[in-house]
């Protein structure tokens, strides 16, 4: 393993005094602040998280209110931020504090990785940012910004690569200044050293750096990631049925993608129009089919959406049994933004 000549820390925090941007939960870096923010910002970018966390914050101040909110308006002020079984792990977690440590999150990093959805870079920037813990916070950033540095052909899907990566930032780390040094990290990786066409003339570390020393702007090869297998592609049919009560949502499972969320009358394959009125049939709606609805996509993590389906009108009004409802308000109801092409036509 090849050692870097100096430390980064000096540099890396000098540069991170200047560039500092004044966010709200670095402003008031409690606990329960950094852990929703820190949520928010696995998959979403900072821009489109900051209108999230301060409406959620208004609604929802501390760990107690988050635990006792009810799911449905939970998933409301998660719409739009996508991959909601990180809402539904907060909330768990959320519990389980108010039930084990009185509403306060542990101080400790081993026992804030018990917690369901938080794990090791969660737990290490809600420790090192809030705490004051020397662990370090190691997310796709950091992951890039070392193995630049260290000129590391690891492929970063692999564990092995990850644990080294996470030994250096160990051995960086200045005990005194963890939360700074982990988001000066950060930072860096999102700012500086880019995925693509990385700005080392302004880094702060570009003297240190061994990748750039030997590849000049090749660095940006760097790091290596095994291409992924496939996304799964399903075909998805869908029929948006009016009734004067309003329109026809029904209850997802309770297990599995988009869990417990409510959506249009849908089927996960490629249905024909008879098949899909037989499925309303069974909840009882008879309906008639009033125009096709355009093509639609939506991607998700490993599984890749082609929507297709009808328009349809019902005159009356059943009844509808548990999972199913005639939304008549739409502020109600969370419709996935996987059903967007179709949730503005359902007004
Ligand atoms: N991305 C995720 N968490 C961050 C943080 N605390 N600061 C800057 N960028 C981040
Ligand atoms: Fe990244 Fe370039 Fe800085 Fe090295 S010199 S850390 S490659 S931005």
């Amino acid at each position: 393993m090849k050692e870097l000549q100096y430390p980064i820390a000096p540099p890396l925090l000098a540069w991170f005094q200047n560039v500092r941007r004044s966010l709200p939960f670095r402003e008031d870096p409690t606990p329960y602040h950094v852990w929703v923010s820190e949520i928010m910002l696995q998959q979403t970018r900072m821009a489109a998280v900051l209108p999230y966390y301060e409406r959620f914050m208004n609604v929802l101040p501390d760990v107690r209110s988050l635990a006792e909110c009810d799911p449905d308006r939970l998933n409301k002020l998660w719409e739009g931020l996508g991959y909601y079984s990180r809402v539904r792990n907060l909330q768990k977690a959320a519990q389980i504090v108010c039930r084990d440590y009185g509403g306060e999150l542990p101080r400790t990093y081993e026992e804030l990785l018990k917690l369901p959805g938080i794990g090791a870079y969660t737990a290490g920037a809600i420790a090192s940012i809030s705490m004051g813990i020397p662990v370090p916070a190691v997310d796709g950033n950091v992951l890039r910004v070392f193995s630049r540095l260290y000129n590391d052909e690891g492929d970063i899907l692999q564990p092995e690569t990850k644990e080294r990566c996470t030994g250096r930032v160990r051995q960086q780390m200045p005990p005194d200044a963890a939360g700074d040094f982990n988001q000066a990290l950060m930072e860096l990786g999102a700012m500086v050293c880019t995925p693509r066409s990385p700005d080392c003339v302004r880094c702060p570390l570009q003297d240190l750096c061994t990748g750039r020393e030997a590849r000049g702007d090749a660095v940006e090869a760097l790091p290596v990631k095994a291409p992924k297998k496939a996304r799964t592609a399903v075909t998805v049919t869908v029929l948006l049925i009016r009734s004067p009560g309003g329109w026809l949502v029904t209850r997802r499972p309770e297990k599995g993608l988009l869990a417990g969320l409510w959506q249009p009358l849908t089927a996960e394959k490629l249905c024909t129009e008879e098949e899909m009125l037989e499925m309303a049939g069974k909840l009882g709606v008879s309906a008639r089919i009033t125009a096709p609805l355009p093509a639609a996509k939506h991607i998700f993590t490993h599984v890749e959406w082609s929507l297709c389906g009808w328009m349809a009108e019902t005159d009356t009004v059943p009844v509808l049994s548990e999972g199913a409802a005639w939304m008549d308000d739409p502020a109600d109801y969370s419709i996935p933004s996987a059903f967007a092409a179709y949730r503005d036509m359902m007004i």
